[in-house]
């Protein structure tokens, strides 16, 4: 399998502890969270009636729809809250020199 491509997306102090910021690279967007100094990157589309998590708000390792409350975990974008009832997709990140670096799918 070829390496995942990985693309700078926010240096990681700009992402402030038990907080998120939304961002768009190469057409999808996409949610870095920030928990007890662990970052993660989901999608910005909650799978229940396809709304952006800009206005949600974050409950430990959750992050909760603003259209319905529906909840998922920011670790793996595995739902934990109805309405919602599939997960949303996470992707793999990292930390390179203080600067987040996540790898996005090909682009759709
Ligand atoms: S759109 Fe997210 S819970 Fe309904």
């Amino acid at each position: 399998m070829a390496e995942p491509c990985f693309t700078a997306v926010a240096a990681a102090e700009d992402i402030k502890e038990k907080n998120f910021s939304t961002f768009e690279i190469n057409g999808i967007g996409i949610v870095i969270c920030r928990f007890r100094d662990e970052y993660f990157a989901i999608e910005n589309q909650c799978s229940h009636a396809m709304e952006a998590f800009d206005n949600g708000r974050m409950r430990g390792y959750r992050i909760i729809c603003p259209l319905h409350g529906g909840s998922f975990d920011i670790r793996d974008g595995s739902c934990t809250g109805a309405p919602a009832k599939k997960p949303i997709r996470s992707f793999p990140l990292r930390i390179v020199d203080g600067k987040i670096e996540v790898a996005l799918p090909p682009e759709e």
